[in-house]
């Protein structure tokens, strides 16, 4: 276990085990009493509709006096049984916390535009308030889109904010801009002198990454378009990423960010630089990145034992990948984690049992 993320976790616990409180924003400004919302039921005539699927928390959508609100509740439960899971309703309210202090700050002014506002929050009441955002899950990709996500991105990681999961149910397009409003597995961390918030043994893991990893990678393969078209898209998110991340690296060096971590931004710059200068080029780079994001993505819905139609689609790109590419795979940096010294045929192997247990544990 990382020892950062075990001091976290310990943290929280402690937090949780001690009694205190933390309450983000006024009570004045919530539209009944903190302890009216907190006991909301779906059946009430101000509940719109609810989102129950979440593990720690349900949703619902307010409409009070013309007005509509976005409602989270803790579950007396969380239904995950892992720790980042049970804690994630606290970490949420920390973040909130952090959002607002940093939406107030000069120095940040306009950075944060996109993450929702908190309205109120109190962790022991197990309620966060927001106003309701009208959109739909990310289904799109595009330039308008991408250009603001990535720079909120790269502000949350310049502050020191890591955010893991940018699935598509996390991130809401509201036809002009992508909102955050889900940190339930958002975390602090040094950004001058770490990567990410597993410290610096972790350096495959940062904002545009994330976002391949949850989102692009798995939204391309649902579209199925010629590779063509995939590159077209993917040349497009590596230009934006390219930029907003010059610009991230220079706001740490001047700020004194170690050595480290500067050597980190420059392998990834340079990384993406070339995959830009040609098309072979910029299809090298797609291989790699695309395989890494489906190992990830793959290990992590069955970690959870929470599989879908995509998942099966990851795997199959993986055996195909392994089958055709391994050499180059190899080569590139690919096979690294519990796939790192490994030949081909255990490769194939192992994701052949994945498939299995994926095929095993779908959920929808
Ligand atoms: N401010 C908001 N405006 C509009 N819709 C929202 C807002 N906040 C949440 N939602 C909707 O509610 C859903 C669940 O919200 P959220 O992701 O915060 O909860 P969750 O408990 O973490 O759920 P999950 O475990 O499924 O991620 C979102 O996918 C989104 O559709
Ligand atoms: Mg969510």
């Amino acid at each position: 276990m990382n020892a950062l993320v075990h001091a976290r976790q310990q943290a929280q616990l402690a937090f949780a085990a001690s009694g205190a409180n933390l309450v983000v924003g006024e009570a004045s400004v919530c539209p009944m009493p903190p302890a009216a919302l907190a006991a909301l039921t779906p059946t009430d005539p101000r509940v719109v509709e609810q989102f129950g699927s979440g593990l720690t928390a349900r949703v619902l959508h307010l409409c009070i006096d013309g007005r509509h609100y976005t409602l989270k509740q803790r579950r007396p439960e969380a239904l995950v049984r892992n720790l980042d899971g049970q804690t994630s309703f606290l970490n949420e309210v920390q973040r909130r916390a952090d959002f607002t202090r940093l939406k107030a700050d000069p120095a940040w002014a306009g950075r944060f535009d996109s993450i929702v506002p908190t309205l109120y929050a109190d962790y022991r009441l197990g309620i966060i308030l927001s106003p309701w955002l009208p959109g739909a899950p990310l289904a799109r990709v595009t330039p308008d889109l991408l250009a603001p996500l990535l720079e909120t991105l790269t502000a949350c990681e310049e502050a020191g904010l890591m955010e893991w999961d940018l699935c598509p149910g996390n991130l809401l397009d509201d036809g002009e801009r992508i909102w955050l409003f889900d940190f339930g597995y958002m975390y602090p961390f040094d950004p001058l002198c770490q990567f990410n918030s597993n410290g610096v043994s972790d350096p495959l893991f940062h904002a545009c990454e994330r976002f391949e990893t949850r989102f692009f990678f798995g939204w391309l393969l649902r579209q199925a378009q010629p590779m063509a078209a995939q590159l077209a898209c993917y040349r497009q998110l590596k230009a934006l990423a390219l930029a907003h991340y010059r610009r991230k690296r220079e706001h740490l060096a001047s700020r004194g960010a170690t050595a480290e971590v500067l050597a980190w931004l420059d392998g990834i710059l340079a990384r993406w630089q070339q995959a830009l200068g040609s098309e072979a080029a910029l299809a090298a780079c797609f291989e790699l990145e695309a395989f890494r994001s489906h190992v990830l993505d793959i290990e992590d819905d069955l970690h959870g034992q929470s599989c879908t139609a995509t998942t099966l689609l990851r795997i199959d790109f993986v055996c195909q990948a392994l089958q055709h590419r391994y050499p180059a795979l190899a080569a590139g940096g690919a096979l690294f984690y519990d796939n790192a010294g490994r030949d081909q045929a255990s490769l194939l192997a192992l994701y052949a049992h994945k498939r299995q247990q994926a095929q095993g544990w779908q959920v929808g």
